[in-house]
């Protein structure tokens, strides 16, 4: 039933040639028949051509840099029901420079991807499973009708909505950058292939890492060598179809360009290390390698991972490459190994703190300043520990607890993948 209302007509808008009322009545969004259809095709162009990480880089490909302050004055009326300021008047006509279809088509698809990714990624931040925009209207011999989008997030037919793709990536990594702005800390676990990652999002956690001994040592592969890069791409590629956010264990980026390899992954966050299979990276070298991912892919959270500490180097040497990972343009610091106190609150003033699970509640570490609390190799040591258990536990004659064929099918079935994307 919804499908075939939302197959209906939009409703009209009165023809303008200025500011909110010119742009209404040239987008693609109010239209309908082969005037759609041209509008359609100059959209789905304009979408085609960019390949980027945030918003601010998506009003800089559409040739409308800096913008988004205006866009944020437009989107509140940019629907016909609702009332036009003359704020949002001047911004259009601050944005427009010429009046063609064009820009009209630029703009237009700047503010439908404003509004509505904002409100994805506050979605995907809070695990909120409701549609981001709730209904739309439609066109019927009786008058304007109100849709519900339950069950159709992007729309369907003829008008849904063509930044899908690019919609969700985005959202994606603004959502998961703000879950290090929070008040408590992030729980990241860490899965290893698909269902783990799957299973983990299903029991309500709202973004996943890797686990780079898990990936590598779950195909024979040793951990820290560089060795498992193409296993590691190849689960990234695997968990872009989860509804939530992932991030990629790199280790030190499996001796390839770290820039190259962000940019193809589509996830939203990477680890990045600073330790070597032989040894440090020098501090200089790893700033650079982190200032050219972050030129690369902006909106991927990039959380540098700091070796040091673990290896039993002063704390001071830590803090002064936290420092210099920060300034390079890293999103958050990983030291593994941390745990007094002293220390964390020290390396939390810097930027985003994310320490490994250890002996103490999230809140005692929220409370130190930690942002992220990630189980690291854990979960898979655990699943190991329990599958020797377990077929232990079977040679001496019992049945343990286990996952059910059926919740595992249904972690993997494609009705159950995305509501995002
Ligand atoms: C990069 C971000 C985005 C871009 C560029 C974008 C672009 C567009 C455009 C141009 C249309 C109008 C298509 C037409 O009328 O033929 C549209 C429709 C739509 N978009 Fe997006 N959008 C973005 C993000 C989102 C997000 C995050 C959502 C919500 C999850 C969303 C939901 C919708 C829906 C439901 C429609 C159809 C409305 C209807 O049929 O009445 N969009 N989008």
């Amino acid at each position: 039933m919804t499908e075939e209302l939302l197959n209906l007509p939009v409703p009209q808008v009165p023809t303008g040639d200025h500011g909110v009322a010119w742009l209404r009545s040239n987008v693609v969004r109010f239209t309908n028949g082969p005037d759609h259809a041209r509008k359609r095709a100059l959209t789905t162009k304009l979408i085609e051509d960019v390949n980027v990480t945030t918003l601010d880089e998506l009003a800089t490909a559409l040739h409308l840099p800096g913008s988004l302050d205006d866009i944020a004055k437009i989107a509140p009326c940019y629907q016909p029901h609702e009332p036009v300021t003359a704020e949002a008047d001047a911004a259009v006509e601050r944005l427009a420079g010429t009046h063609d279809e064009e820009t009209a088509a630029r703009i237009g698809l700047l503010v439908q991807a404003w509004a509505a990714t904002n409100a994805l990624a506050e979605h995907l931040r809070t695990g909120n499973p409701a549609p981001p925009v709730p209904i739309t209207r439609r066109a019927t011999e009786t008058g304007v009708i109100e849709v519900s989008l339950d069950g159709h997030p992007f729309g369907h037919g003829p008008h849904a909505c063509p930044g899908r793709a690019l919609a969700t990536k985005i959202a994606k990594n603004m959502a998961f950058k703000a879950m290090h702005h929070q008040d408590e800390p992030l729980i990241l676990p860490n899965a290893w292939d698909y269902t783990s990652a799957a299973a983990l999002h299903a029991a309500g956690f709202h973004a996943i890492g890797t686990t780079s001994l898990g990936v590598a040592a779950a195909h024979g592969i040793p951990d820290g060598m560089g060795l498992a890069g193409e296993q590691a791409i190849a689960l990234a590629a695997l968990l872009k179809d989860l509804p939530c956010p992932i991030t990629v264990d790199l280790e030190s980026g499996f001796g390839m360009d770290a820039a190259d390899l962000v940019a193809g992954l589509d996830a939203a966050g990477v680890n990045l290390e600073d330790g070597r299979p032989h040894g440090l990276a020098e501090v200089r070298e790893q700033a650079d390698l982190i200032a050219r991912v972050k030129e690369r892919a902006p909106g991927v959270f990039l959380n540098a991972r700091i070796d040091t500490h673990w290896q039993g180097i002063a704390i001071e040497e830590t803090e002064a490459r936290a420092k210099a990972y920060v300034d390079a343009g890293a999103d958050g610091i990983f030291v593994p190994g941390l745990t007094e106190p002293h220390d964390i609150e020290k390396l939390a003033n810097l930027a985003p703190l994310n320490v490994l699970a250890q002996n103490r509640a999230p809140k005692e570490l929220g409370d130190l300043g930690v942002k992220r609390i990630s189980t690291g190799s854990l979960l898979f040591r655990a699943a190991l520990h329990h599958t020797v258990a377990t077929a232990k536990a079977v040679r001496d004659g019992g049945i343990p607890q286990a996952f059910s064929y059926e919740d595992v099918q249904a972690l993997v079935s494609p009705g159950t993948r995305s509501v995002a994307g």
